[in-house]
């Protein structure tokens, strides 16, 4: 029969690359604690409707990319293709924003039908956190210093920021009317792509990769020279606070990004050493959004990071990880020594809770398991045979050093294991 394979652009996470990810996982969730985030589990599924309203009917991912299917009853559900519509949501719907200031995050897959390559998958893993209620420039400089600490904390270098403000919607209508009748003129010079979106969304030519269309994208207008007093004051205040706090950055004008929620700051970090897929991590302000989706209107701000990215640049930058091996591996033979085997370990286990041991009490030679042990990276073997068995002991070999096997009597096991192992 054939073997059944996963779905293109969905990928397994193996045991070897797991650590990684673990790695990642558990700076997070310390450096997100410490900076006063909670963090909150909304569901893989939501009503289409919601990632209509907030993403934007004409952008990509509800144009392309949505995993939309209709359920048992009828109703049009989306698996998520990005969380801060369902986090917006789920805020409103328990009442999270009534205490201003807000810090919440998550993490887990989202899914885009995406033309699978290196660093963009169909489904893929996000970190992301939002704040509520803060309409100051504080907010952005809090979430972009605490990305620059999440980096360094990671042992990753060499990621650049960069950052753009769209400003309010007013300021976006004039801008695009700007857009249009910039690139109306020359709808010659166009590619298909771009001739579509001067319609539908002129902001979303301005990310073309098309070389061919780079410089009319440099001579376009910038949105810039269409802020306000109150969008270029947000800007400025920004600029100073990571002056002060020495962030290095760069005002990229042409920074949109590729969902319709945003208002005023959007930034990006990125890195040159992934190819195509640089962009780590992407966010903004959406000051619209909660009322765009019925709640009370709000202040708000978020990025999210994309994990597999962020792995990627790990192995990368050869960024070394704390790997978990087992501290011992026990291996019994014989018929009475296997019964003991679980016994004998989970009295370790009581008496030496950090410790990580693998019990291997199943059919097979010693020297079988012996070589099991070893593939293990485990420090100790603790070899438990029939004549042990008998006599309350056990053999242990330190498979990092040479020298003599030891014989312990399992009541004093778990001195020993301390003494050798954790006393180091
Ligand atoms: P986004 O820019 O669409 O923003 O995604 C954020 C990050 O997720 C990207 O920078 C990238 O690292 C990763 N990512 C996106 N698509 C893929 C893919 N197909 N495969 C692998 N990684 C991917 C958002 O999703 C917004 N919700 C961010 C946000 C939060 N804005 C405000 N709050």
């Amino acid at each position: 029969m054939n073997a059944i394979q996963a779905i293109r652009g969905m990928n397994d996470v193996l045991p070897d690359a797991v650590s990684a990810w673990q790695h990642i996982e558990r700076h997070v969730r310390t450096l997100l604690g410490a900076y006063g985030y909670e963090e909150i589990r909304p569901p893989l599924v939501e009503r289409t409707e919601l990632f209509r309203r907030s993403i934007g009917e004409v952008t990509d991912i509800v144009e392309k990319e949505m995993y939309t299917f209709d359920d048992r009853n009828g109703e049009s559900l989306t698996l998520r293709p990005e969380c801060t519509a369902s986090v917006v949501r789920a805020a409103i719907e328990h009442g999270l924003l009534r205490t201003p200031g807000r810090r919440v995050w998550t993490m887990g897959p989202m899914f885009r039908y995406e033309r699978p390559q290196k660093g963009r998958y169909r489904q893929f893993h996000q970190i992301d956190v939002e704040i509520f209620g803060i309409a100051a420039p504080s907010a952005e400089a809090e979430l972009i210093v605490m990305t620059r600490r999440l980096w360094k904390a990671l042992g990753l270098s060499g990621l650049s920021l960069e950052l753009n403000s769209l400003g309010s919607r007013d300021i976006q209508a004039r801008y695009r009317a700007r857009l249009v009748e910039y690139f109306s003129a020359r709808a010659d010079a166009l590619d298909a792509d771009s001739s579509r979106r001067i319609e539908t969304n002129p902001l979303r030519i301005l990310d073309s990769k098309n070389p061919s269309m780079q410089a009319l994208i440099e001579e376009a207008p910038r949105i810039i020279d269409e802020h306000d007093d109150d969008a270029r004051a947000h800007l400025d205040q920004l600029l100073a606070m990571l002056d002060e706090a020495g962030v290095e950055y760069r005002v990229n004008p042409r920074l949109v990004r590729g969902l319709d929620y945003y208002t005023g700051t959007v930034f990006e970090w990125t890195t040159g050493e992934l190819g195509a897929q640089g962009a780590v991590c992407g966010g903004g302000r959406y000051d619209n959004l909660v009322a765009e989706i019925g709640g009370p209107a709000n202040p708000a701000i978020g990025f999210a990071i994309g994990l597999e990215r962020l792995v990627a640049l790990l192995d990368v930058q050869s960024v070394e990880l704390p790997v978990a091996m087992p501290h011992a591996y026990l291996a019994s033979a014989g018929p009475r020594a296997s019964i003991l085997a679980h016994a004998v370990a989970e009295r370790l286990r009581d008496a030496v809770p950090e410790l990580r041991l693998v019990v291997d009490a199943g059919h097979g030679s010693f020297k079988a398991k012996l070589k099991r042990a070893d593939r293990s990276g485990a420090r100790l073997a603790l070899l438990l045979g029939e004549e042990e068995a008998r006599n309350g002991r056990i053999a242990v070999k330190d498979l990092r050093a040479r020298g003599p096997q030891s014989m312990v009597s399992i009541d004093d096991l778990a001195g020993h294991i301390v003494r050798n192992v954790f006393a180091e």
